[in-house]
Formats: C-alpha cells, structure tokens, sequence
C-alpha cells in the first residue's frame, strides 16, 4: 500500500480513498470503501478502468507491447521453453529446475486419460455439434468422475485437479474433433511430448501409421504457450468469478470455455482467416482498406487492434514467424492468405487511420493460416484456444482460492427500469 491518497468530492464532501501500488503499471484507487463511505457505486461498463483483483501471474503492457508470465517476456519462453515449463512456471510461479521439470512432465503424462465413461458422453452429441459445446459440456462433466478432486479447500486435491485438467485438455479436445469427423478415438501416449501427443490424437488413424512432424509439434507447442494465459480477460474473469462461490475447478473451467467461444474473444482467428479468404488477392487490398477506415461499413479489419495492446501484440509477432516456419516445412510456397496478410499488415501499418488509432496485428492475425496449414478445420481453433489457455485458467481459479482475502464477486448496477409499481391482476390490464 502506498501513501498516495485519491480526493473524491461530491457537493461539499470530500473523502480520501487510498491508491496502491503494483511492481509495475498504474497504480489503482482502493474504492472498495467508497460505498460504506459515499453512499455511491462506480460506473464501468466493460471493466474499461477496473481492476477486479490482485494478481502475481501475468502483465501486459498494451502501450510497449509487452507480456510477461511470472516476469519472463513471452518471446523467450516461447523461444527457449516449451508449453509444459510455462505451465509449472505459471502454476507455481518459478522456473522449475531439470529434475522438477522431469516430474511435472511425468505427472501431467500420468493423467492423460480419460474415464472410459467419458466416452458415452460424446456419442450423446450430434455428430455436427460444434466442438466447443461438447468442450463445455464434457469438461463440466468431469466434476461428475473426478470427485476426488473436487474438494477446494484441501491444497492437494487443488493441485491434483490442476494437473487433471491440464493433462486431459488435449484428449478431451483431440476427441471432439474425432468425434465431429466420425473417427474413432485415439487414445493418449505417455512417450510423447505434450504437443506430439496431441496431433497424434487427432490426426492418427487405426487403418494408417502416422509421423508427428517435430516441426509441426513445435510449433503446436508454441501456440499453446503464446496462448497460455492473458491476465484479467473476459473468459478468465469468467473462471474467476464462478470460483468466487466455491464452485469446483472442472465446472469454472467449462464456464471460461463457454466464454471464451464467443466471436469477440476466442472465435476472431476463424474470422481474420474468413476475411483473408475474403480480400482474395492483393489488388482488392485498398477495397478492403477503405471499408474499414469508412464509419458507415460495419467491416473491421479481423485480426487487427485489441483492447489492451496499443502497439505491436508481442505474441503477433511469433506467431508470424510460427506461421512461415510450418508454410515452409510443409512446402506450401504462396499461399494466397498469407501473401494478403503480410501486404495488408504493411499497409494497414503505414497508414494514417491505423497509426493514429494505434491499431496493430493481433495474435489472431496469422494464428487461422498457420492452424489451417497444420491441417485443423476453422471450428477447432478456439478449442485449441481453450486447450492452451486452461493452464492460465487454473492458475488464475487458484491464486483466486487461495488468497485469504477473496470473497464472492458481485458487481452493483445502475438501475434503470420501472420503479416500484402495484400489480395489476390479469383481467384487469
Ligand atoms: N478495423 C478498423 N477499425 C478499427 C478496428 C479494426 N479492426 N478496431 C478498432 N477500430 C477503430 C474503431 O472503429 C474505433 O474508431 P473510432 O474511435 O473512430 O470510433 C477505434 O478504432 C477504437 O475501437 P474500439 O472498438 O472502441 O476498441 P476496443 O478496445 O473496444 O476494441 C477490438 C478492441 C474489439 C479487438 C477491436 O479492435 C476489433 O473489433 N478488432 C477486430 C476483431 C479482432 O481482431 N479481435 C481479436 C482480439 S484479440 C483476442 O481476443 C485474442
């Protein structure tokens, strides 16, 4: 806590309220008195200037471009670690050392399996379901057939619920898409590494033997750290404010799914690949352009701008280089989405409108090329989303639980309906 104090005046009153200070970023004003005191309720729709709680895991700096998870820049885990490392880094806050990196990797293996149960689960879908409504219904599910895990106040059962649903994610999702294909289920491997794992899950088939390209598993494995964790956004509020009840680990998860399905969170990279597919060809570029700069188009250039990053998303630009690298490897010389978006970044990025609004490629830009070319049909790339940002989920489900201070959330309102009026019986209205 700082000594800084904010005034707030009101007609003759004033108060004090207390501002504190965080390692890094702007300071906050402490308004959590200001109802007992005031009498009064703030206004924020969107949460544009609130924050809703303390956290130690992630910073974004929106105006640097910059992420870190625990303090470490997202360009050198991405660059140097792989997607395991970020998830004990996130979850326990440090680095581990070889020999606790060897045991979280065992631990996470030993879990990949899913109840054989689960598996009538997904054949009560339709076979057209979207993936992401058979992801929040069998991730809610398995609070149903992990009961031993489900008790939050116990420290062990947390962690073991963690380790679960990080460790089963990418089963849960691989068999989604199986089942939205109408192939059967391929079954985890413990020998292979995170992301291995996962292609092979998806694309394997009994009849036929199938490689896990490395390149392709790195730069699956980079994906998921790139979308590990994102501080306070709309789906881990989400997760955060269904934990604030008590609710147990698996059902807040299904809920930051459930959240993160929405066009305006998770689902932009399908739309960007959508628009890219749309533009065509680099001549109808400053068509394109012109919609988007013209205030009576609804057209937005998906992809670009967010509402944090004032400047270059971090994560854009390895996800750019992500892209190229599995173009190259699969020999995919022009690919006409790829040529579209890399002359509409460096025009978009030159011109007047784009600059003063200070809007940028997001990490959704080249995310949907470089999914496609991995061979994911558009559907599953906000499963993949979920799939990576569980870990960020749970750690933020968990520091939440564990802080002493936590209490239920409940946001206030502005109310604007009627006011209080008597009840007219039906016959007479
Ligand atoms: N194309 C053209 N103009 C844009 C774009 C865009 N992509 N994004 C913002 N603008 C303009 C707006 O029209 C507005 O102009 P005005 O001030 O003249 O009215 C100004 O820039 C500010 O935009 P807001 O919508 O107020 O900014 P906000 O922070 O609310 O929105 C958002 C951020 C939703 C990401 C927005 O930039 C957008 O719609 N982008 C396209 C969708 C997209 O790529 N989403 C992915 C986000 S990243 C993620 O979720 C992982």
């Amino acid at each position: 806590m700082s000594d800084k104090i904010a005034k707030l005046s009101i007609g003759n009153d004033s108060w004090e309220l207390p501002i504190q200070t965080g390692v890094i970023g702007p300071d906050v004003i402490d308004i959590a008195s200001m109802y007992k005191q005031t009498g009064k309720f703030t206004y924020d729709p969107g949460f544009t200037s609130t924050a809703s709680c303390e956290s130690k895991i992630t910073y974004i700096d929106g105006d640097l471009g910059t992420l870190l998870y625990r303090g470490y820049p997202i360009e050198q885990l991405a660059e140097h670690g792989d997607f395991l490392e970020t998830c004990y880094l996130l979850l326990y806050g440090e680095l581990p050392t070889p020999a606790q990196k060897t045991d979280f990797d065992l631990r996470v293996t030993r879990h990949t399996m899913l109840h054989e149960q689960m598996q009538t689960l997904y054949r009560g879908f339709r076979r057209d379901a979207h993936p992401m409504a058979i992801m929040v219904g069998v991730v809610g599910a398995l609070s149903a057939f992990y009961h031993d895990s489900t008790d939050i106040s116990d420290p062990h059962q947390r962690m073991i619920a963690s380790l679960r649903m990080v460790a089963k994610m990418p089963t849960i999702a691989a068999m989604a898409y199986k089942y939205s294909i109408g192939q059967p289920f391929v079954y985890p491997k413990n020998e292979m590494d995170y992301a291995s794992n996962f292609l092979n899950m998806c694309f394997a088939v009994p009849a036929e033997q199938y490689k896990v390209n490395p390149v392709l598993a790195r730069a699956m494995d980079r994906i998921f750290t790139l979308h590990a964790d994102h501080e306070q956004n709309a789906s881990t509020s989400t997760v955060r404010l269904a934990g604030s009840s008590g609710a147990n680990p698996f059902a807040c998860i299904a809920a930051g799914i459930a959240c993160l399905w929405g066009p305006a969170h998770g689902g932009a990279n399908e739309a960007a690949l959508n628009m890219l597919h749309e533009i065509g060809s680099v001549e109808n570029i400053p068509e394109y352009i012109r919609r988007a700069k013209d205030k009576n188009d609804p057209f937005r250039l998906m992809g670009f701008g967010h509402r944090v990053y004032k400047n270059y998303d971090p994560r854009a630009r390895i996800m750019q280089k992500t892209c190229h690298e599995v173009l190259n490897e699969l020999g995919i010389k022009d690919d006409p989405a790829l040529e579209v978006a890399m002359e509409l970044e460096k025009i978009a990025l030159n011109d007047e409108y784009f600059v003063s609004k200070k809007l940028y490629p997001n990490i959704d830009f080249y995310s949907g090329i470089t999914l496609r070319a991995l061979g994911f049909p558009a559907e599953m790339f906000t499963v993949l989303f979920s799939v990576a940002r569980t870990v960020g989920w749970i750690a933020q489900w968990k520091e939440m639980v564990e802080d002493p201070s936590q209490k239920i959330g409940r946001p206030r309102q502005l109310y604007t309906g009627s006011d209080k009026r008597d009840y007219v019986t039906i016959g007479q209205r």
